[in-house]
Parts: structure tokens; C-alpha cells; sequence
């Protein structure tokens, strides 16, 4: 053992003794983390990273249509961890139609990025929450909006014993703290979070996700919030100017390691090696998002400069692609509306760049028709299918 992180409080049931794990408040002591050697070289890695999807995500023409891709992609990607099935284009057309062959699937989804926006309106606003235990509960509240999770109690605290792994808590991988410690828990999770630490911000984050999942306040959507939390902290700490970083991918394609890296928090006290997979995540994520928005970059210019040159080109087309990363789908009804334009116009303009194969048809029906700036959702959606993980 490295070092101890917590106690347990035992008690037996039904002829079994469980054993609920209580964490010390952060930060790791006995020994202190030091931030040097191969850890420190790993951290100035991730740091070097984030500037580099810094870079990347302000050099689009508007850093909304990058905002508004990118978290719908973790919003499919966090919520498929859950199980959820839904992609990339369920979700933009749903939103675009509020139809869907899966309802359920797809509010989750847009649960999830409706409680960003709000905790992002929040953490932004003079007068809103700061990053606290009511603002997490307000978010969790949010992504538990529907029928799914309405018995997991949405945006309460949970007054009784959970567990993870296995069928009760005597025979559970891992059992959280008790009920009545958890208030308590996750106060001093908010203080030490605002306090002034000498820890580096993005190791703050990582210890603070590991604390929040060990707590494991809620009786469901903890993975999520906990994530969540991760994206928040590192716009509210300016480590980047939006809801940029995403290790939803990173823990879903290491699965195992990301729960093994867990345990060994709590059983070895091993912070380390949790903090050395974390990075390798933030890394691999701020590539991928770097690598996204150049990738959308170029295709937006392409296309703008390809369009623009050919026989199609007019005034309203050329408007509406401009918000087509915005708004990657779209119908006439709709496109007249943001164009402020009518009908005819609507669909002229969408004709125009169909024949410049901008935009495709998806429904293959003659009303109702969908159109999909398709290359553009399939740079975004890369990764998002449900892939499986690596142990
Ligand atoms: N051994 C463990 N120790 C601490 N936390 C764990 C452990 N195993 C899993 N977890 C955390 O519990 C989360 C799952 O909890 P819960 O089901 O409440 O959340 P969710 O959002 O519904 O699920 P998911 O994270 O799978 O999307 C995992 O994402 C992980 O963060
Ligand atoms: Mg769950």
C-alpha cells in the first residue's frame, strides 16, 4: 500500500459483513503527491495538449459550431457508456423533429446536454451557482429528467446504501460510503475544490472525479455527473474557453483500466497511477478534439470555396451554409426560419447545395424531408458507435 485514503464502517447483514468504504478528504497526504519526474513530464504533456486544442477550437469562424458538435459527440459517446444506443444523427435530428425510434435513448442524450448548458449558464453567470454540491444536484436533476431514471430520484442526495458490482452489498465490488456520511463528504469535496491548493488545476480535476465517484452520492448517473464535472472544472478554471475536454471516449475505450485505476485509488491509495491514466486521457482526448476541429476547418473551407466557385452558388444558399455547422440538419420549414426567408426560398436555397453535394436527403421520403450536411457529422461522429473496450 502506498498510502491509506479511507476507513471502512462494517456491519453485517443477513449473515454477511459489509464493508463501506469511507474516503479522507482530498488531498492525498502521507506521502503528499509530488507533480515531478515522470508524473510531472506526463502532466506538462496533457497541459501542452490543451493549448493545442485551445488553438484549434478558436481558429473556427465561430466557436459555437464547433461548442455546438462537439457536445453532442460527448453527449452520445458519455450517455453510450451508459448503454445507450443512440448516435450522432439520432440525436440531431431529434432534435430537429423531436422523432426518434428510441425516445428514451435520445432524451438521455439531451438530458445530458441540457444539464451542461445549464451548469455552463450557471458557472458563467454573475449571479449564478458556482461549481458546488447544489449545482451538482440541479445538473443531476437534469440528467434524470424522464421516464428512465425517475425512480433514481432525480437531483436528490441518496439517503440509503448503494453498491457497485454484484447483486447486494455483501457481495459488492465496492461499497460507498453510508448515507449519512455523504453530505458531509461532499462538502468537504466543494471546499477543497475552492480551496487554494498548491496541486496543479488539471490534477485538482482528476482527484476531484476520483472523490466524487468513490462518494457516489446519487443512487444512479454518478459516471455522468462525475464527467460532466471534469468538462465543467476545466472552463471554470480557463484551462480552456469552453466545454473542450472529454475523457468520456478515453474511459470507454479503457473501461477496465479506468475502473481498475479506481479500486487501486482506494485499496493501494495509489493516486499516481490513477493520475498517470487520467492524463493519458486528457492527452488522447485533446488530440481528438484537435484533430476534429482542424479536420472540420478544412472541410467547411473546402466546401465554402468549392461552393462558392460552382454554377449552384446563390445568396441564400450561401447563408445557409454558414450556419449549416450549427444546424448540420435541416428542413425547409426550418431553414426558412433561420433565413428569415420564405418557402420557395427555403428550398431553393437547399437544392442548390444538394446539387453541390453539400447536403444529402436522408429520409428518402417526399414530405418531411431531411437534409444532412453529412460529411460534416461523419468528421464529427468518428468514434461515437458503440465500440467495445480494450480488457
Ligand atoms: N470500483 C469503482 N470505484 C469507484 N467508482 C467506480 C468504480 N467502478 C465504477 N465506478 C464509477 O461508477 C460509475 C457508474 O456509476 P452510475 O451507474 O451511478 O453512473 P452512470 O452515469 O449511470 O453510469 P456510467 O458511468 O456507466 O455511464 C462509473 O462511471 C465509474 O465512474
Ligand atoms: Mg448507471
Amino acid at each position: 500500500m502506498i498510502r491509506k485514503t479511507g476507513s471502512y464502517k462494517t456491519w453485517k447483514a443477513g449473515g454477511e459483513t459489509i464493508e463501506a468504504f469511507i474516503p479522507l478528504p482530498l488531498p492525498p497526504r502521507n506521502p503528499t503527491l509530488s507533480i515531478d519526474g515522470k508524473l510531472g513530464e506526463k502532466h506538462q504533456a496533457a497541459m501542452a495538449a490543451l493549448g493545442r486544442l485551445q488553438t484549434a477550437s478558436t481558429m473556427v469562424p465561430s466557436p459555437n459550431w464547433f461548442l455546438y458538435g462537439y457536445v453532442r459527440k460527448e453527449a452520445v459517446v458519455s450517455s453510450q457508456i451508459e448503454g445507450t444506443e443512440s448516435t450522432l444523427e439520432d440525436v440531431v435530428v431529434f432534435e430537429l423533429n423531436r422523432q426518434a425510434k428510441d425516445v428514451a435513448d435520445v432524451t438521455e442524450v439531451c438530458n445530458y446536454i441540457d444539464a451542461l448548458n445549464y451548469a455552463r449558464d450557471q458557472m458563467n453567470s454573475p449571479n449564478g451557482l458556482p461549481i458546488c454540491t447544489r449545482l451538482i444536484c440541479n445538473v443531476h436533476e437534469r440528467l434524470m429528467r424522464g421516464s428512465r431514471g425517475q425512480e433514481k430520484q432525480p437531483g436528490r442526495i441518496r439517503t440509503s446504501q448503494n453498491w457497485i458490482g454484484g447483486t447486494r452489498p455483501g457481495n459488492a465490488k465496492f461499497v460507498p460510503p453510508p448515507p449519512e456520511s455523504v453530505p458531509e463528504l461532499l462538502a468537504s469535496l466543494d471546499k477543497w475544490i475552492h480551496s487554494s491548493d498548491q496541486l496543479p488545476l488539471l490534477i485538482k480535476i482528476g482527484l476531484a472525479h476520483v472523490q466524487f465517484e468513490t462518494i457516489h452520492p446519487f443512487l444512479d448517473g454518478n459516471g455522468r455527473v462525475g464527467r460532466l464535472l471534469i468538462t465543467l472544472l476545466t472552463e471554470f478554471w480557463k484551462l480552456l474557453d469552453g466545454p473542450f475536454l472529454y475523457l468520456s471516449l478515453g474511459f470507454k475505450r479503457h473501461r477496465q483500466e479506468y475502473y481498475r485505476a479506481l479500486d487501486a485509488v482506494r485499496t493501494e491509495g495509489d493516486w499516481e497511477a490513477w493520475l498517470d491514466f487520467y492524463l493519458d486521457c486528457a492527452i488522447e482526448s485533446a488530440e481528438d478534439g484537435t484533430s476534429t476541429a482542424k479536420q472540420l476547418f478544412k472541410l467547411v473551407n473546402d466546401d465554402r470555396r468549392k461552393f462558392a466557385e460552382s454554377e449552384h452558388a446563390n445568396l441564400a444558399a450561401m447563408r445557409l451554409f454558414e450556419r449549416l455547422p450549427e444546424q448540420p440538419m435541416i428542413t425547409a420549414l426550418k431553414t426558412a426560419e433561420i433565413l428569415h426567408c420564405t418557402k420557395p426560398t427555403a428550398t431553393k436555397a437547399i437544392e442548390s447545395l444538394v446539387k453541390a453535394d453539400i447536403l444529402v436527403e436522408i429520409t428518402g421520403r417526399l414530405r418531411d424531408r431531411i437534409y444532412a450536411y453529412r460529411k460534416y457529422l461523419d468528421v464529427l461522429g468518428q468514434d461515437t458507435l458503440p465500440i467495445a473496450s480494450d480488457s
